[in-house]
Order: C-alpha cells, then sequence, then structure tokens
C-alpha cells in the first residue's frame, strides 16, 4: 500500500547497541499516520529497544529515526508523542487522579484532561484510589490513562495488554481503534500473536531484525496460512532455510 503522505515514523538503518552487544541491526521501516502498526517479536527481540529510540530515549549507534517530520528526541515532539512504558510508571503514594493531574501539569495539557482520559479508559471508579493498590489491569490502564493526556498525535504502547484478562484486552483494543479511527497513529508491542490480527500493520522482529514489514493480509497471503503465529514460524523457516 502506497501513500503520498509522509509516514508518522521513518526508520532507516538503525542500529543500537547495548551492554556489549549489537541489539538493532540496521533496521528501515515505516510507520503510517492514522493506524494501528503492531510490533510484534519474542521476547528479547528488541521491540522496547526500538520504541526507546523512537520516544527518543534510547543512545543510537547508527541510523537515522524520524518522528512526525522531525528526528526522534526533539523538544517539540514531547508534547505530541504519548509513552506507555512495559513497566508503569505511576506514584504509588498518589491517587490515579493525583497522578493524572501531576503529570497533566508537567506536560501543560489542559486542566480537564485528567477526568477526560480516566473516562477513556474506564477507570473513573478507581480515581481516589491510590496508585500502589491498583489491580495489574487497573494499572495497565492508568499508565494508558498518562500516556493520553495531552491528545498526542502518536502513542507508543510497550505491551499495555501483557497480564490481562481477554475482557480487558478486548476493551482496551477498542480503545485503541478508536484513536486510530480519531486520527491517532499508535505503535503497540506484543508477543502476542492474536493480537497481531487487530493491527493494520506490522512489523515482525527476530533479533534485531525485520523478518516481515506487512498488513495482517498481505502475510496471510505471501505465507499461506491465515493463522499470524503460523505465519510468522513460517517466516523464520524461510530466514534459516535461506
Ligand atoms: N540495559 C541493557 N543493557 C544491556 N543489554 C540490554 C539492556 N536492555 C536490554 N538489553 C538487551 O537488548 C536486547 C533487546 O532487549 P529489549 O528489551 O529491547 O527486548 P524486548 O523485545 O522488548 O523484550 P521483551 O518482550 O522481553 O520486553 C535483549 O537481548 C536484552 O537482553
Ligand atoms: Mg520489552
Amino acid at each position: 500500500m502506497m501513500s503520498s503522505e509522509e509516514p508518522a515514523i521513518a526508520v532507516t538503518g538503525l542500529r543500537v547497541v547495548r551492554g556489549a552487544r549489537e541489539v538493532l541491526h540496521g533496521l528501515s521501516f515505516q510507520v503510517p499516520k492514522g493506524q494501528i502498526t503492531g510490533l510484534l517479536g519474542p521476547s528479547g527481540c528488541g521491540k522496547t529497544t526500538l520504541i526507546r529510540s523512537i520516544v527518543g530515549v534510547q543512545v543510537v549507534a547508527g541510523g537515522e529515526v524520524t518522528v512526525l517530520g522531525r528526528p526522534a528526541g526533539s523538544a517539540e515532539l514531547r508534547r505530541l508523542i504519548g509513552y506507555s512504558t512495559q513497566n508503569p510508571a505511576i506514584y504509588r503514594d498518589l491517587s490515579v487522579l493525583e497522578n493524572l493531574r501531576y503529570f497533566a501539569a508537567v506536560l501543560g495539557a489542559p486542566k480537564t484532561d485528567p477526568a477526560r482520559v480516566l473516562a477513556e479508559v474506564g477507570l473513573e471508579g478507581a480515581a481516589h484510589q491510590l496508585g500502589g493498590t491498583l489491580s495489574g489491569g487497573q494499572l495497565s490502564r492508568a499508565s494508558l490513562a498518562v500516556s493520553l493526556l495531552g491528545s498526542p498525535r502518536l502513542l507508543t504502547l510497550d505491551e499495555p495488554t501483557v497480564g490481562l484478562d481477554p475482557v480487558l484486552r478486548k476493551e482496551l483494543w477498542e480503545l485503541f481503534q478508536g484513536l486510530a479511527d480519531r486520527g491517532v497513529t499508535i505503535l503497540v508491542s506484543s508477543h502476542v500473536m492474536d493480537e497481531a490480527a487487530r493491527c493494520q500493520r506490522l512489523v515482525m522482529l527476530r533479533d534485531g531484525e525485520i523478518l516481515a514489514d506487512d498488513s495482517p493480509s498481505g502475510l496471510r497471503a505471501r505465507t499461506g496460512t491465515e493463522d499470524l503465529e503460523q505465519a510468522f514460524l513460517r517466516l523464520i523457516e524461510e530466514r534459516q532455510a535461506a
């Protein structure tokens, strides 16, 4: 699918070294605007490292990352990107609403934003509960609420549905789709392949390399299987045979 529109994210030849090892080996791909792009791959393949590079908090060894037309890490991008980290960062000794008010103030987001995002993630009932007392699912939603403050144009979500029950996962994916329908670009990582079908675009990573960058239907056609998990395994086999 070709689009004349500028992509939300353009990555070219990205290399990242962590510790003594190179963990991303020259990645190039683009993330289209206003869609959900899934970043999929097994544990340790480099999803978090890639998201950190896009958000601009990762030292990179080479290549270019352009986000919304600006170099990753640019100051202007801070208000345009929402980032939900893999380990939810919520103050334990503040209530959910206090957390949201604090982060809204830091971001310079509108005063009405905490109530808005609380409703968006369906967490109104826990507004006055301390961060430290939230259940896993509530914590994920609180973290997502923080990333929605300031109405970012790009949302980067690092495994936001890990450990959640199927009902909650479905609700969250509906929320993501609703945001995308309103024009928000979403990059979401997961190692659960059944979530891949909910994305419009898939970037599959393995050992710091891109195995596929395609739509779910394109990937099904190319690998000759309906099951995206099977498709991923076939791509690995193909790569190994080559
Ligand atoms: N601070 C660090 N120092 C050294 N190596 C690191 C560091 N952080 C990550 N790594 C290594 O970089 C590689 C990629 O890690 P990354 O966290 O990006 O993977 P991931 O795909 O997000 O995994 P997961 O699904 O488990 O979250 C792994 O081999 C990991 O061990
Ligand atoms: Mg990770």
